[in-house]
C-alpha cells in the first residue's frame, strides 16, 4: 500500500467472491467490496482532487499527518482514507478456507502471549464481539513491546505505528454481516476465523518492515 498514490485504486479481490463459501457469502463479499469499498476510494479520491500538493502521498503517510491536512479534508481523509487501507488490508488476510492454522514463529509468539490457541481465538472473539458499533478488530504484532496485541479500533481508524504490523484484521461493521448473520455479529466472528489467511499473517509476522510498508 505504501508506494500507492492519488489517484487510490480499488484494489482487485485476490479471490472470486464465492471463494468463501460457505462461510463469506458471495452476496456480501461482492457488496462490500464493489460498492462499501469502491466508494471510500471514490470519496477518498474526489477529497485529494483540488490538493495537488497531496498528490505523492501514499495513505499511510496521509492518516499519520491528519494534522498536516487541510481541515476541509480532514474528515473524509480520516474516514474515507481509513476504510481504503482497512478494507485493503481485510481483503489480503482473509482467504479461500484451508489457509492453515499458525505455526513457526507465529505459532510460538501466539503460545507465548495468550497462553493457547484457544485463548487467543476466545480474546479475539470476546473483543470483536464486544466492540460497540462499528469498527475493526486487529491482531498486532508490536515490536516496542515484543508482544502480540487485539486491538479494537472504532469507525475506520487504522492500526498506523511504525512499530506495529497488522497480521489479522476483523471487519466489524454491519455491512460485513448482516445479509448473512443479521445482528449476530458472534456467528460472523466465527465465520472470520475459518478464513483468517494464516499464511499472509506469518510472513507478515517474519517480515515485519515489508508487510508494514
Ligand atoms: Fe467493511
Amino acid at each position: 500500500m505504501t508506494t500507492q498514490t492519488y489517484p487510490f485504486q480499488l484494489p482487485s479481490l485476490p479471490y472470486a467472491p464465492d471463494a468463501l463459501e460457505p462461510h463469506f457469502d458471495a452476496r456480501t463479499i461482492s457488496i462490500h467490496h464493489d460498492e462499501h469499498h469502491r466508494v471510500y476510494v471514490e470519496r477518498l479520491n474526489a477529497a485529494l482532487k483540488d490538493h495537488p500538493e497531496l498528490h505523492d502521498k501514499t495513505i499511510e503517510y496521509l492518516l499519520r499527518n491528519l494534522n498536516r491536512i487541510p481541515s476541509g479534508i480532514r474528515t473524509a481523509v480520516r474516514n474515507d482514507g481509513g476504510g481504503h487501507l482497512n478494507h485493503a488490508l481485510f481483503w489480503s488476510l482473509i482467504g479461500v478456507p484451508g489457509k492453515g492454522t499458525p505455526t513457526g514463529a507465529l505459532l510460538e509468539a501466539l503460545l507465548d502471549n495468550f497462553g493457547s490457541l484457544d485463548a487467543f481465538h476466545a480474546k479475539f472473539r470476546e473483543v470483536a464481539t464486544g466492540h460497540f458499533a462499528s469498527g475493526w478488530v486487529f491482531l498486532v504484532a508490536d515490536s516496542r513491546k515484543n508482544a502480540l496485541e487485539v486491538l479494537a479500533m472504532p469507525d475506520h481508524h487504522c492500526v498506523l505505528g511504525t512499530h506495529q504490523t497488522v497480521l489479522l484484521v476483523c471487519d466489524v461493521w454491519e455491512h460485513a454481516y448482516y445479509l448473512k448473520h443479521q445482528q449476530k455479529r458472534a456467528d460472523y466472528v466465527d465465520c472470520w476465523w475459518q478464513v483468517a489467511n494464516w499464511h499472509e499473517a506469518a510472513r507478515r509476522f517474519d517480515r515485519p518492515v515489508e508487510a508494514a510498508a
